[in-house]
């Protein structure tokens, strides 16, 4: 009786020292699922590209691509890590694989994003007569439909699904830089391309009341980058007219203003969302402010102070030409990729996305910063 009442004491004891650590342990999160485009692609686009020859060669597949940090390239489009492998690194886990590479189960996660993927439906911009060669049908709800495909390998009952993915982080974007690209080289007026940012914002947030659905608890929704200040756009509509830019950051406005527009919409929406799912950890995450932070003042953070030219590239007044991108041959790195911001014309660089990791994870880049998030 004695040694029973003794065990249970020990017990009880157990339980209460180890609740502290099961409740604010790091490991809350043991895997990662990520839907984007060229921002988040860990090798999908390249994968399609050695399957489907129409595709012809994808550049993030040839040096100096993935320089800095793998040593070879992995088909991202960055001379190193991006944003997701920071974040899956701050959770200890591996960097996640491609979903088109990998076959079935990874319990880690997956990365479904695409290089190119736009936001809205191939049929939306067929519908618009929008179309673009560039245009493929790896758009989010394509990707919400691979992550599907993909659950029974992963959890095999409803409450074991909603198990697994209580412990899951969810990236759903970056989206809107191709849906902005396509429009606008399918022959479509800024106007226009505006007019469809209402129904981009609402595909998204389809595809994360889908994710709470099948269980999802930690979402994190990266708005638009400064499509303004995108060299591949400086280059397409540099301007004589002075006015075309802002004087800080020396980006063209009026594309920007797309991106503010989208960004507003967006944050409205995921916003709405918090209050219509309170038991949901939704996080706003953001790349305009740190994007213009870093061209208002390169040398605070490291860059340098022609901050919109091109790392990897040749020619014109950002070290950048569309027929002679990074990837091809006789184009080539700068001697220290770490001090830009841009790495080949459309990307960020390893530094700059380790910056915005960072904001991301500690704050102040999102709300709530992902760390808290996951600590409340
Ligand atoms: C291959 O790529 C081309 C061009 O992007 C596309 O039109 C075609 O549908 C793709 N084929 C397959 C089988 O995916
Ligand atoms: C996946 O499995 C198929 C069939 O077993 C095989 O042909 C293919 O090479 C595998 N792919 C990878 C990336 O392991
Ligand atoms: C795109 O892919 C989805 C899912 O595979 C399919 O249902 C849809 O018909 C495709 N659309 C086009 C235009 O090929
Ligand atoms: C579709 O767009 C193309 C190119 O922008 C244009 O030539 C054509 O007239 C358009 N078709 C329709 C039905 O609007
Ligand atoms: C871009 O590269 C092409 C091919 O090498 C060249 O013909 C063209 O003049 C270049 N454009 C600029 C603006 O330098």
């Amino acid at each position: 009786m004695n040694s029973l009442h003794q065990y249970v004491m020990k017990l009880v004891l157990f339980l209460l020292l180890s609740i502290p650590c099961l409740s604010h342990g790091k490991t809350q999160i043991t895997s990662i699922f990520s839907f984007g485009n060229s921002y988040a692609d860990t090798g999908n686009l390249f994968i399609l590209g050695t399957q489907n020859l129409t595709l012809g060669p994808v550049v993030s597949g040839y040096p100096p691509y993935g320089m800095n940090f793998f040593h070879h390239p992995t088909g991202r489009f960055s001379d190193g890590r991006l944003l997701l492998d920071f974040i899956a690194q701050a959770f200890d886990l591996p960097f996640l694989p491609p979903y088109l590479g990998h076959n079935g189960s990874f319990q880690h996660g997956m990365d479904f994003a695409v290089a190119g993927a736009t936001g809205l439906d191939y049929s939306f911009f067929v519908k618009k007569n929008a179309t673009f060669p560039t245009l493929l049908n790896t758009t989010l709800n394509v990707q919400l439909g691979w992550f599907l495909d993909l659950k029974p390998s992963l959890c095999s009952s409803f409450d074991s699904c909603r198990k697994f993915f209580r412990k899951s982080l969810f990236i759903v974007g970056e989206f809107g830089i191709n849906d902005f690209s396509i429009a606008i080289l399918g022959g479509k007026t800024l106007a226009e391309v505006k007019s469809y940012i209402p129904s981009l914002v609402k595909v998204i947030t389809k595809a994360i009341e889908r994710l709470i659905c099948e269980g999802a608890l930690t979402i994190v929704v990266p708005e638009n980058v400064p499509y303004g200040c995108i060299p591949v756009i400086l280059s397409l509509y540099q301007s004589t007219d002075e006015s075309d830019y802002d004087p800080h950051t020396r980006c063209l406005r009026k594309f920007n203003e797309l991106s503010l527009y989208q960004n507003k919409l967006l944050n409205k929406a995921v916003n709405q969302l918090k209050l219509n799912f309170p038991h949901v950890r939704l996080i706003n995450a953001e790349y305009y402010r740190p994007i213009t932070e870093f061209l208002k003042n390169p040398k605070h953070f490291g860059f340098i102070d022609t901050p919109l030219r091109v790392c990897c590239g040749v020619g014109g007044t950002y070290n950048f030409n569309i027929s002679q991108g990074c990837g091809m041959p006789g184009v080539n790195a700068c001697q220290n990729p770490s001090t830009y911001l841009n790495w080949d014309g459309a990307h960020l660089t390893e530094a700059a996305a380790r910056y915005i990791a960072h904001g991301w994870l500690r704050g102040p880049y999102a709300d709530p910063p992902i760390l808290t998030a996951i600590h409340n």
